[in-house]
């Protein structure tokens, strides 16, 4: 009582000094270790938010899959013989079983290739001299590949099956088989997005598209919760995992592939007998397909060397690149004027899609893959090509 007479009458709560001051200290230092304690275990609520986040992510993720992707992917994704591929597949996390073998075999087999080009080369041919040692290391590299086949036959006669079924035991990764750019999210992402509508040509029917920006069912955020299921299932892979898979992804090349087994003409191989002026020459002769240009650059089909484009995936929107729709005004209104080394709308594409690292359009930076030449073909080039002549406005 004596407490609010006080205050009511008002005086001070604490008439001393002294003890307003303890007082304050005392309070502030206990806000202080309040914030501080809200603030260290933040990270850790936020975290197990994610998690949350992320399971429900999955949990609806597998609820679609079980919907709309078991018919063709199987119930457990291990795929359906000629219908679709394994997605729960050791193959398209690119688990290796074999990774110091694959590591060594594959750098004396790129090894190898170098050897037999600068024995090939014409243009400047080889002294006797090297000729001898080239043929010396050749046949070191033959007798060590061999070894290291040996050495991988224990694993070999384990994955018959898979074998029969068209694995490759020294080429386990599907994103390096198609020469795939970017990361699995992206690759899985845009397949979803885009689908594959020409896979109909090894598959009894073809990879549909999913999202309602090319014209499918599914919301943007449906789509991720997918992507986020399919992802879970990478792990530390066994060879049972890789004995469940009832289908392999088609290889390009392979016998059955869309190119048949046959090894194609790069663009890089072009430029290396003849320069930019015999590509172009070529380029002009192959009469460029705008439609299989928009599948290409879509990711929707396979280009002549096997593999699968991620344009649209970069250049959509224009955030990190610039947007596809107006290229050839661009083209034509900004860069050429100001870049007078290219001598014509064409020859600007080929530079940008070829050797993208030549000009950095401003604002962007360098994000543009190198390998388009070794991926592409003439007549792809040219397709892409005719695609963007397409994009006025
Ligand atoms: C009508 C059958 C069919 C349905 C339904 C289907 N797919 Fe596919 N899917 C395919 C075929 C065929 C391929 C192989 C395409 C190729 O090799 O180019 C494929 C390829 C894929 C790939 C790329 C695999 C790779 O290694 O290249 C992913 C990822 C994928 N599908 C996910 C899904 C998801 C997720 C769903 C459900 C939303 C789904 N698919 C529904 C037939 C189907
Ligand atoms: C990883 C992201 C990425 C991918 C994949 C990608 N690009 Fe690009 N692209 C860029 C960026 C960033 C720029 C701008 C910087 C520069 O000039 O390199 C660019 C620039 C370009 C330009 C010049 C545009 C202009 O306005 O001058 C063209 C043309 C182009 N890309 C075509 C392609 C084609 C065709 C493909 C597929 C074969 C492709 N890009 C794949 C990121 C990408």
């Amino acid at each position: 009582m004596d407490f609010f007479a006080r205050f009511l009458n008002g005086k001070m709560l604490f008439e001393r000094l002294e003890t307003r001051i303890m007082i304050g200290i005392t309070m502030f230092v206990a806000t202080m270790v309040l914030v501080g304690w809200v603030a260290i275990n933040e990270g850790a609520r936020m975290a197990a938010f994610d998690r949350q986040f992320a399971a429900r992510s999955i949990e609806r993720g597998a609820a679609m899959f079980s919907t709309y992707c078991s018919t063709c992917h199987g119930t457990n994704g291990e795929g359906i013989a000629g219908r679709a591929p394994a997605l729960n597949n050791p193959q398209l996390f690119g688990h290796d079983f074999i990774p110091e073998i694959n590591t060594e075999r594959n750098a004396l087999i790129a090894e190898k290739a170098q050897l037999e080009t600068e024995l090939r080369d014409s243009a400047n041919p080889v002294t006797a001299e090297r000729e001898t040692e080239i043929n010396a290391r050749i046949i070191e590299i033959d007798n060590r590949v061999a070894d290291l086949e040996q050495q991988a036959l224990p694993f070999y006669q384990q994955a018959q099956t898979p074998i029969l079924l068209g694995y490759d035991i020294y080429r386990p990764d599907r994103l390096a088989n198609v020469s795939w750019g970017s990361n699995l999210y992206n690759f899985v992402y845009s397949t979803l997005v885009h689908g594959r509508p020409v896979s109909n040509a090894y598959f009894e029917d073809p990879m549909p598209n999913w999202a309602q920006v090319s014209g499918g069912p599914l919301r943007d955020d449906q789509i991720r919760d997918i992507v986020n299921f399919i992802l879970n299932w990478n792990r530390d892979f066994t060879i049972e995992d890789l004995l469940a898979v009832r289908q392999f992804a088609v290889e390009p090349c392979a016998p059955t592939g869309p190119c048949g087994g046959e090894q194609v003409a790069n663009v890089d191989s072009v430029i290396d007998a003849g320069g930019y002026e015999e590509l172009r020459v070529q380029l002009d002769a192959a009469e460029g397909d705008p439609t299989n240009g928009q599948t290409l650059y879509n990711g929707q089909g396979l280009t002549g060397t096997g593999a699968v484009l991620g344009c649209s995936g970069c250049h959509l929107g224009g955030a990190q690149a610039p947007d596809l729709e107006g290229t050839w005004t661009r083209v034509q209104n900004e860069r050429l004027p100001e870049l007078p080394t290219y001598t014509d709308g064409v020859d600007y594409l080929i530079h940008s899609i070829v050797v993208p690292e030549e000009y950095i359009v401003p604002p962007y930076t360098d994000l543009m893959p190198k390998n388009f030449g070794a991926i592409l073909t003439v007549q792809d080039l040219a397709d892409l090509i005719a695609y963007l002549e397409t994009q006025t406005q």
